[in-house]
């Protein structure tokens, strides 16, 4: 960090009135001078932040369209159509909403990649690992029952193959699949528990997965190349 950037931290008036209250002064400074190595300079270092920056726009966007949304099989597609035709710059909204979730589903998939390249999968990072399959999941889970909220053709055939599969696995398939739905066709119980997944369930599982991701990255720091 520069002399002048050290003087301006230590100058800002507000910075000094968060300090007094939060003691964040010496964190932000820590932050600053954390050191970042030549190699870590180069673009695939920064898929996982990519990733990050999906799901804040995909928080944004998702509030937005949360207002106007209705989750019955009946309003749905109705609800959908009056975002794309009447709110104000909705189809934007929704278009960016659903550019943010395919990107996103790459950018994990391909920081995956990168962290098993780079071999940073291993000791000591194991922990974080598979944390990382956690995320990965979870963010299939959003993937998934994002494309049956429409309730459009595909989204119930994807509630109901959802559906047939979880009944398919022994022993807990069928009372799993009837806590989410007493009837044998998807329908309005369905759409609810998908929709409830899609907007409390994994948003509070991804905050709480990433809490622990950083945490982590932040105490072992980035890997050395192999
Ligand atoms: C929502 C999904 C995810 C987000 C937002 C995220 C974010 C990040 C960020 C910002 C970093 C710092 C370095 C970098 O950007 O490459 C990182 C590192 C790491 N991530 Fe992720 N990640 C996600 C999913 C995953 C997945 C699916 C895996 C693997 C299964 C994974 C495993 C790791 C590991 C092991 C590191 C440490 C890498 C190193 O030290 O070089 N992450 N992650």
């Amino acid at each position: 960090m520069s002399d002048e950037t050290r003087k301006k931290i230590a100058e800002s008036r507000w910075l000094n009135w968060l300090d007094k209250r939060f003691r964040l002064k010496d964190y932000i400074v820590e932050s600053m001078e954390h050191p970042v190595k030549p190699w870590m300079r180069k673009w695939y270092y920064c898929l996982g932040g990519l990733t990050l920056t999906m799901f804040i726009l995909l928080v944004i966007t998702g509030i937005i369209l949360l207002q106007h949304y209705e989750p019955t099989t009946a309003g749905a597609a109705e609800s959908l159509a009056f975002i794309m035709g009447d709110v104000w710059m909705g189809w934007l909204i929704r278009g960016i909403h659903h550019w943010a979730a395919n990107l996103m589903m790459f950018l994990v998939v391909a920081h995956m990649v990168r962290v098993f390249i780079t071999g940073a999968y291993k000791n000591p990072r194991e922990l974080n690992w598979i944390t990382g399959v956690f995320l990965l999941l979870t963010t299939a889970g959003f993937y998934l029952t994002g494309y049956i909220l429409p309730w459009d053709q595909r989204g119930f055939e994807l509630a109901q193959r959802t559906l047939e599969l979880v009944r398919k696995v022994p022993l807990v398939g069928n009372p799993l699949a009837y806590l989410v739905t007493s009837e044998k066709i998807a329908g309005d119980e369905a759409l609810h528990f998908f929709y409830m997944s899609h907007v409390i369930i994994l948003p509070l599982v991804l905050f709480i997965l990433l809490l622990f991701h950083f945490v982590m990255i932040r105490r072992q720091g980035i890997a050395d190349p192999l």
